[in-house]
């Protein structure tokens, strides 16, 4: 299989990163089923969809007429059977739960064609603990998008021992096709390439302000204004989510042992009081206020 035979992309979960990975690709001309369980999450991803295109022919960065074709190029399913039947290439967004992945890439492998490729968008699953759950491992990788994927141009290629040369290909190719920058990571390693270097910046963080030693905003306004960082680790904790931040943290820990990943008590807090970030309106900032 070649790029020039994926023309139908389908993404499972259509939350912070599976609608606007879907818009990417559908922006680009692949046709894209971008699918949900929940019918609220769908709604809200059309809604995003229509609210953004009329917004970038209103700015001149498209015509009104590549608006309408790339509107066309995008559909909303819960049915992901039924999406899955002619699918070239999956890309999976959902919950950052192994058990849940594992189900998902099994039901993909029986609903998808056998030429079909099951990415995950995985910020810390590696694919060789998937793809045992399919009969296609040859075909599964990891396709690491960055939030918000509409904006942020690096995709890590990630390739378990399992994965064929031909799919890390193909996946790379997709990446430049739908004008990303993808990287290749050659093996697995946990929390891949920058989110590694990223999460030693986090946790140093998250230590800093449970000493007692400076507060969010002074960390974060350390990151942006001494080390040029578009936003400090607080900030941008806020907008991955920081229900992901505890379940990496702990999922770092289960597969290492090592103490120093687990979440610092004030990330447990936040967690446990459903304080995620923006999305829940509170996080380490109070977005209440914010229209
Ligand atoms: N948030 C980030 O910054 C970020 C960045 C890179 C990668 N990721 C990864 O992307 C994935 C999704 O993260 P997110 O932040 O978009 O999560 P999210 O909670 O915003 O969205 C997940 C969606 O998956 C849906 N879902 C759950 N089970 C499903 C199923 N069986 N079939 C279809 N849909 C299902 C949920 O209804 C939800 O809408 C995770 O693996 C995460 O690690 C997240």
């Amino acid at each position: 299989m070649k790029i020039e035979d994926v023309k139908k992309i389908v993404v499972v979960g259509a939350g912070n990163m599976g609608h606007q990975i879907s818009l990417q690709c559908a922006i680009f001309g692949f046709k894209v089923v971008c699918t949900d369980v929940k019918e609220e999450v769908l709604k809200k991803a059309e809604a995003f969809v229509d609210k953004y295109l009329p917004g970038r022919v209103e700015k001149g960065k498209m015509t009104a007429d590549q608006a309408k074709q790339i509107r066309a190029n995008i559909s909303f399913s819960s049915n992901l059977q039924e999406a899955c039947k002619d699918a070239d290439y999956v890309i999976e967004a959902i919950l950052e739960i192994l058990d849940l992945k594992r189900k998902v890439f099994a039901d993909l492998d029986k609903w998808c064609p056998p030429h079909t490729i099951l990415a995950t968008n995985s910020s810390f699953i590696v694919s060789s603990r998937i793809a045992d759950a399919t009969k296609r491992p040859g075909k599964v990788c990891n396709l690491h998008f960055f939030n918000p994927a509409l904006v942020m141009k690096l995709v890590e290629v990630v390739q378990g021992p399992h994965t064929s040369d031909e799919t890390i290909q193909i996946s790379m190719d997709l990446c430049k096709k739908i004008e990303k920058v993808p990287v290749h990571l050659k093996k697995e390693v946990d929390g891949f390439l920058l989110n590694r270097i990223f999460r030693a910046i986090a946790r140093e963080a998250q230590w800093i302000l449970e000493m007692g030693v400076a507060s969010v905003e002074d960390i974060d306004k350390a990151c942006v204004y001494g080390a040029g960082h578009p936003m400090g680790p607080f900030r941008l904790n806020d907008l991955t989510g920081i229900d992901l931040s505890y379940i990496m943290g702990m999922e770092a820990f289960r597969a290492t042992g090592d103490r120093s990943q687990l979440p610092t008590p004030s990330l447990v807090e936040k967690y446990v009081k459903g304080e995620y970030g923006e999305k829940t309106g509170k996080g380490w900032y109070d977005y209440t206020k914010k229209k």
